[in-house]
């Protein structure tokens, strides 16, 4: 058996460490010629000098939003760190390490990250600067501008509060009916309606005078390099039919790691490409195809509306999966803290705290 591994991000080097250990043989082909995916840094937007993507989509200043010991691939620990929350360029050298302690790697080539920009009317005759958060890399073009940004997830966040130490005036726009925990610099709005020459209308009725707009609205699943015949559709953002949101029903030796979101991917990684290799080695016997097909219909009519991106966000409910997916397969559960400490920082992320994992169940503030 050789496993052919698509991407020499996070995801693509845990399969490698694990197929490592398991004795198997594999390649990892990788478009960009650089490792740590979106980890690796450049200030380059759009194509590279060999007419490629660029896939990244970090900029300077990122600090992480999960503390180091939730970013932690099994076996692999961050070098002792004084702080938990980390910059850009310390996740890219944790990352460098799994690559010291694996194989050669195959390089290849094709897709990039893939922005979710809202079809909202008026914006093709906006007068100013309308970019995605995908390709912001400094605030610095934002000095002395009135900037709109729209959406509230960790990028809208961070990319605002850069914006408002340079911009004259930064406007966040979001779904959310109640203020935001951000600071006084930022001006909160509703969705916008519509663009009309340089000013956002607003669905409350009020409008303002932009001059630069910058979409932090997340990103699509994207998957160009597989044809129709691998059986795996994306509708309305929902990948499927996937087995526990890993393993294509229609094609069982094919499998995608790190489809769920808000999660803590290393772990999620791990785990995630153990219970595929444990299903290729043998270990255990993936079910018939119409028993998958069974359960995912359930748990599909379980969530709230028609399946969307939604379906996979993992949240609280990451423990139950990481549990459900060891004893599926038996193979070794990813230890309760994880889950524990994870719930404690997504409900408060502070960057001057410092945490320590004591043992598989208990974790400290130290
Ligand atoms: C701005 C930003 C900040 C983030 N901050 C955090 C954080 O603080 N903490 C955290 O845990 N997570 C964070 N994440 C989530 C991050 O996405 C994951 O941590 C993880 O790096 C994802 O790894 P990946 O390998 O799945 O994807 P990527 O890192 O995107 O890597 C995919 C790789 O596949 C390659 N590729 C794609 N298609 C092909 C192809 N057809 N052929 C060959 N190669 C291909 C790409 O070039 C890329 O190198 C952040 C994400 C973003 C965008
Ligand atoms: N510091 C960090 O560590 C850091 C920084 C940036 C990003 N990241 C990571 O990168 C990934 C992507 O994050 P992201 O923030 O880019 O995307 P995201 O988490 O998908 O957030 C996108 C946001 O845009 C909103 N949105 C969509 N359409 C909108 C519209 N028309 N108007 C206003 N808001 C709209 C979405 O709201 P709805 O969901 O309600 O549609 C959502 O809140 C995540 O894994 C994140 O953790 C981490």
């Amino acid at each position: 058996m050789k496993i052919a591994i698509i991407g020499a991000g996070k995801a693509g080097l845990c399969a490698g460490k694990h197929c490592l250990k398991e004795n198997i043989s594999f390649d990892i082909f990788e478009q960009t010629g650089n490792l740590g995916g979106t980890w690796f840094y450049t200030d380059l937007v759009g194509h590279d000098e060999n007419g490629a993507p660029i896939h990244t989509s970090m900029y300077k200043g990122l600090r992480t939003n999960l503390p180091n010991e939730l970013m932690t691939f099994e076996d692999f620990p961050y070098p002792k760190q004084i702080r938990s929350y980390l910059l850009q360029e310390e996740v890219l050298d944790y990352v460098r390490t799994i690559r010291k302690n694996s194989t050669s790697i195959p390089i290849s080539n094709t897709l990039s990250a893939d922005p979710f920009i809202p079809d909202i009317p008026g914006i093709e005759s906006f007068s100013g600067k309308v970019k995605h958060s995908h390709d912001y890399r400094t605030p610095e073009p934002y000095a002395n501008k009135k900037v709109l940004i729209l959406g509230s997830g960790p990028s809208g966040l961070e990319i605002s509060q850069q914006i408002s130490n340079v911009a004259t005036k930064v406007f966040i726009s979001h779904r959310s009916k109640d203020a935001l925990p951000v600071s006084d610099a930022l001006y909160q709005k509703c969705l916008v309606k519509e663009f009309v020459e340089n000013r956002a209308i607003f669905e409350d009725g009020t409008s303002e005078e932009i001059d630069d707009v910058v979409f932090c609205t997340g990103y699509n699943y994207n998957f160009p390099f597989l044809s129709k015949r691998c059986g795996v559709k994306i509708t309305n953002n929902y990948v499927h039919p996937l087995y526990k949101q890993i393993i294509s029903i229609e094609n069982p030796t094919l499998a995608f790691i790190g489809i769920p979101f808000k999660a803590c991917p290393c772990p999620l990684f791990d785990i995630q490409v153990r219970f595929v290799l444990a299903s290729l080695t043998g270990h255990f016997k993936l079910p018939k195809k119409d028993v998958m097909l069974k359960e995912l219909v359930e748990e599909e009519k379980r969530k709230p509306g028609p399946p969307s991106s939604q379906y996979h966000q993992l949240g609280g409910a990451q423990g139950s999966y990481f549990d459900n997916l060891a004893e599926t397969a038996k193979i070794r559960k990813i230890p309760p803290v994880i889950q524990k400490l994870y719930l404690r920082v997504i409900s408060n992320r502070n960057l001057n705290d410092c945490f320590k994992i004591i043992d598989d169940h208990n974790w400290v503030q130290i």
